[in-house]
């Protein structure tokens, strides 16, 4: 978390990487695509996060211009992918995974790569295989290549357009605990040499490390758009408590200011506060002759939020109390 980039994206010029605006996407009575509306800023690593089958390959595929929306626009640097070209010039990356020639070597695949987008591309493919840690490897075939090593050869193939956002699909997903880590590494060097990036994933850990910001979707429908610190902000923290009195100590919280959604779990009560509400708590159980044995404060994941945007009633669930978050009923 500590190594992710910023919530606040650097204030760019000119128009957003990625705006998209009430996209969808029916086959037949499936919408694959609900209405989905996110903006992607200069320098930002996005996470589009959502199960399987919850459309984030097909929304790719359209940002990419590979399908057309049955609704709704797809903007890249204010351009339209189906409508101009040069809308993907500054654009590079591959849904589900990219395709090589299996019996040539990892070079001559760049190579080919290359020469779909003229002479300078074919400079870069040293610099791409340096970048992705496949020089050593460049002369092997391809079919020899491990899963992360083709995923990284695809992002290799992303570089050689030079562009300025990467869109990857699922980058991680498959891949051994190593290849996930050089994934994450490759990633966050792309990010800090200034690369925006938006990746799909349904693995939070990874969303939670690399990106500042996030699209929660469920079901072609966003749940949440924005940073990911204020999600785990917006839920508030969730505390719990046990006292020597609890029966009295639950009526003092119910009837406290600033203590919320208050609730006994597992033999403990539970609120959600800030952190000047529950100083006042201390002091209004110390009146009330319940004295505090514990309190301590659940942090929350991007796990439990996840799961309680994503399934059922929207409340976080598991067993464990946590918060409500409430700026997220208006965006259900
Ligand atoms: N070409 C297609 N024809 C029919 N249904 C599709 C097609 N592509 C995707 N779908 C359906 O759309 C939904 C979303 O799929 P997808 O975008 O692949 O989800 P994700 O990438 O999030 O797992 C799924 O129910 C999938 O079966
Ligand atoms: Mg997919």
């Amino acid at each position: 978390m500590t190594d992710a980039p910023p919530d606040a994206a650097p204030a760019s010029l000119g128009p957003a990487p990625v705006e998209v605006r009430g996209l969808v996407k029916r086959y037949g009575e499936l919408e694959a695509v609900a209405g989905v509306d996110l903006t992607v800023h200069a320098g930002d690593v996005y996470g589009y996060l959502g199960p399987n089958g919850a459309g984030k390959t097909t929304s790719l595929r359209m940002m990419l211009g590979l399908i057309r929306p049955t609704e709704g626009t797809v903007r890249l640097f204010g351009r339209d992918p189906l409508e101009s070209v040069q809308a993907l010039d500054d654009v590079a990356g591959f849904v589900e995974a990219p395709t090589f020639y299996p019996y040539l070597n990892g070079r001559r695949n760049l190579e080919l790569l290359g020469s779909f987008d003229g002479g300078d591309a074919r400079e870069r493919i040293e610099q791409a295989l340096e970048t992705v840690e496949l020089s050593d490897r460049a002369k092997d075939k391809v079919g020899g290549y491990s899963h992360g090593m083709r995923q990284r050869l695809g992002i290799a193939g992303a570089l050689l357009r030079n562009p300025k956002l990467l869109l990857l699909d699922e980058p991680a997903t498959g891949l051994d605990p190593a290849g996930m880590r050089d994934m994450r590494l490759l990633i966050r060097r792309l990010a800090e040499q200034g690369m925006t990036v938006m990746l799909s994933s349904h693995l939070l850990a990874e969303v939670e490390e690399l990106c500042n910001r996030v699209a929660i979707v469920r079901s072609g429908k966003i749940v949440y758009e924005g940073a990911i610190a204020d999600l785990k902000r917006s839920a508030g923290a969730t505390y719990w408590l046990t006292t020597t009195n609890d029966e009295r100590a639950l009526a003092v919280c119910r009837a406290q200011p600033g203590i919320e959604g208050v609730r006994t779990a597992h033999g403990r009560i539970a609120f959600t506060a800030d952190d000047a509400a529950v100083a006042e708590l201390s002091q209004a159980l110390i009146e009330a002759r319940a004295l505090i044995q514990m309190l301590t404060p659940q942090t929350v994941t991007l796990e439990d939020l996840f799961f309680s945007l994503t399934e059922g009633d929207g409340i976080v669930n598991g067993g464990r109390p946590a918060g409500e978050p409430a700026t997220l009923e208006a965006s259900r």
